[in-house]
């Protein structure tokens, strides 16, 4: 059964309200509790002088009173002395400038020294704590690439870069032929020769920024494994976990993924709706509920890159935070909801961030379980609920398991890198193509996994790929063998793995499937559509030719979207009706159960129940296509309600 959880941070407590907040933390319903990962200047507070004493206490406290413990290492926040003694161990801005202290995650993860500190540090709580029988889990760091962290244009990054490059490409002339360097005399005679793309007069070379960002996100990997090889040498039979964030992309999560046992995410839903790309109706909309996809679209992402599909939510917004543009608080019901829908996708542990408001420091306006004065926040009784919920359910039998795959979003984080460093068009994004392919899916009522290039898509109906510019041999043959239907997105298979495009043209090797070559791109600023109707194309077009047959047309003739076989080409934008109406055809094409979700409503099953999830601040009736009553919640669902139905 999926456990609940909370962060907690003794070291910010007297230690005589630990064993109170421990035992609440257990009459709450909470099982697990995360500590420790910003804890160094406490574990550590000078120079190889350790003060293990409170910690051990903590540790103590909160195995009696039944705790399951994830440790955290520090090293998201290295300690005063440490910094002063390596001053060349900070990350460097994009304007070159040298970051400071007095905040966190202030590393170069190209720093060598750094890196030795780190692992220095997770050996010694490895040793000391890897072998308690309350440690079940260690998280590595906290939320590598946080406050823009993943690249760093300092000296010890361009000196790593240099290395890598050259064990990439193995000589200057080699990258050169790969970057097309003769472009603007850009040819390079050694590796020694290479600077960091960030300086230059105007855009660098779009290789020279992939290399980059393939790079750092190794960085970010190599980094982790240093201490992901201590943890299991020293507390072997645990679990370990790094907590991801939202609608973030700087490394590549199925690379780090494949190092840990189970991957976690961090969901803060309002902060994330008011911090992205919404629209301002949507923001308002959802203000206090969140857009119905946002917590759903990252479970499902992130369990498509944990190894055995294993996931957990590591910090769940309890109440209003502290870093969006505006914090306001949940509904009444919406911390019991993200709980389920977690759940539902199948979590294996949904922990809130944070036990108790802090009064004091950076984040003392973000809320958590408890006040700030020690009494319960609203929240606190959501748990508790839900978790007594859970509990019910659970004793209807065995866990419950995969509830069936209905489509498969193929993505990777390449793809964003080279949209946002080759957008083409203003906010044309390979990440919220997909969010937006998602919600297309969702709102038909399936469930959808997110998976990487290559996967086995043979559990599949439907496989879209919103935009993929690197197609690679894997991800083709997978695509080849598929017998469900395929819809490719523009920009697919439209670069070669240096960023230059294919003799062949977009979509590259893909037009094995979708036979049609795009023979010219444009992108489309706002107002200027071809109207289809009920649909349009807006932001993008594509030229093609090629057998495949134009699906839907435009009135002035222009076409949308092509057919070839089971696959369909939208060569336009993934967003709006005109995704809708393609993904409409290709369901039609499945033997999928769809269902026509009101706005606000959403559906996952897994193989015991079907659950509906109302995101609206309005009442919603489930629809007809669900029938029966029931187990919890009501047909009728009140605003930030849900109901489940056992099948
Ligand atoms: C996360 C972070 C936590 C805390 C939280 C506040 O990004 O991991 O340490 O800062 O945000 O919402």
């Amino acid at each position: 059964m999926m456990k609940l959880g909370c962060c907690y941070y003794p070291e910010h407590w007297p230690q005589d309200v630990w064993a109170d907040d421990a035992r609440r933390m257990v009459d709450a319903g909470l099982s697990q509790v995360r500590i420790g990962e910003f804890a160094w200047s406490r574990i550590e507070p000078q120079p190889g002088v350790f003060n293990w004493q409170w910690l051990d206490d903590a540790v103590e406290v909160l195995h009696g009173a039944g705790l399951e413990i994830i440790m955290g290492t520090p090293t998201a926040t290295p300690p005063k002395w440490l910094c002063d003694a390596m001053p060349d161990m900070f990350a460097h801005d994009r304007d070159g400038r040298q970051r400071g202290f007095g905040s966190r995650r202030h590393y170069c993860f190209s720093h060598a020294g750094y890196l030795e500190q780190a692992k220095r540090i997770t050996r010694a709580m490895a040793q000391r704590y890897g072998s308690h029988p309350a440690v079940v889990q260690w998280q590595t760091d906290n939320e590598y690439g946080c406050h823009d962290t993943v690249q760093s244009f300092s000296p010890a990054a361009r000196d790593a870069f240099r290395v890598w490059l050259a064990a990439r490409y193995g000589t200057a002339e080699a990258l050169n032929a790969a970057w097309g360097n003769v472009f603007w005399s850009m040819e390079y005679a050694s590796f020694d020769e290479i600077e960091l793309p960030n300086l230059t007069v105007t855009e660098a070379n779009p290789a020279h920024w992939l290399a980059f960002r393939r790079f750092s996100s190794d960085q970010v990997i190599a980094f982790n494994r240093a201490q992901v090889d201590i943890l299991r040498e020293c507390s072997p039979g645990r679990d370990i976990t790094h907590n991801a964030m939202g609608f973030y992309t700087g490394y590549d999560a199925h690379d780090l993924s494949d190092d840990l046992d189970i991957l976690g995410w961090d969901s803060y839903p309002l902060g994330f709706l008011e911090m992205f790309r919404f629209s301002d109706a949507e923001k308002l909309q959802y203000a206090r509920q969140g857009h119905p996809d946002i917590a759903a679209f990252h479970h499902d992402l992130y369990r498509g890159c944990a190894a055995n599909e294993r996931w957990s939510v590591l910090e769940q917004q309890p109440g209003p935070v502290n870093w969006a543009r505006h914090n306001p608080a949940p509904l009444d019901g919406m911390v019991a909801l993200w709980t389920m829908e977690a759940a539902a996708h199948g979590a294996e542990l949904v922990s809130y961030f944070r036990w108790r408001q802090n009064p004091q420091a950076q984040e003392q306006m973000h809320a958590g379980l408890l006040r700030p004065d020690g009494a319960d926040a609203p929240a606190l009784a959501e748990v508790t609920d839900v978790q007594a919920k859970l509990e019910m359910m659970q004793a209807k039998g065995e866990m419950a398991g995969d509830g069936g795959r209905d489509a498969a979003l193929i993505f990777s984080f390449e793809a964003e890198w080279m949209t946002q460093i080759q957008p083409q068009g203003e906010g044309r994004s390979a990440l919220w193509a997909a969010f937006d392919c998602y919600t297309a899916l969702r709102k038909k009522g399936l469930n959808v996994d997110i998976v990487r290039p290559g996967s086995d898509l043979s559990a599949y109906q439907l496989a879209m790929v919103p935009c993929l510019p690197i197609v690679g041999d894997e991800c083709l043959a997978a695509l080849e063998q598929f017998e469900g239907q395929i819809i490719i997105g523009p920009r697919s298979g439209s670069r070669t793995q240096d960023f230059a495009i294919p003799h062949s043209l977009a979509p590259g090797g893909l037009q094995d499937i979708i036979r049609l070559e795009v023979t010219r791109s444009e992108s489309l600023r706002p107002g200027l559509v071809h109207d289809g109707g009920t649909w349009e194309i807006a932001h993008w077009l594509d030229h093609v030719e090629g057998e495949a047959q134009a699906e839907l047309t435009a009135k002035d003739g222009t076409p949308a979207s092509y057919k070839h076989g089971k696959a369909r080409y939208l060569a336009t934008w993934p967003s709006g009706a005109v995704l809708d109406e393609v993904v409409a055809r290709a369901l039609a094409d499945t033997t999928l159960k769809t269902h026509d979700l009101p706005e606000g409503l959403r559906i996952r099953r897994d193989s015991k129940y079907l659950y509906v999830f109302n995101y609206c601040a309005q009442t919603r009736d489930i629809p007809s296509s669900i029938s029966g009553d029931p187990m919890l919640g009501d047909r009728r669902l009140l605003p930030a309600s849900y109901a489940v139905f056992a099948l």
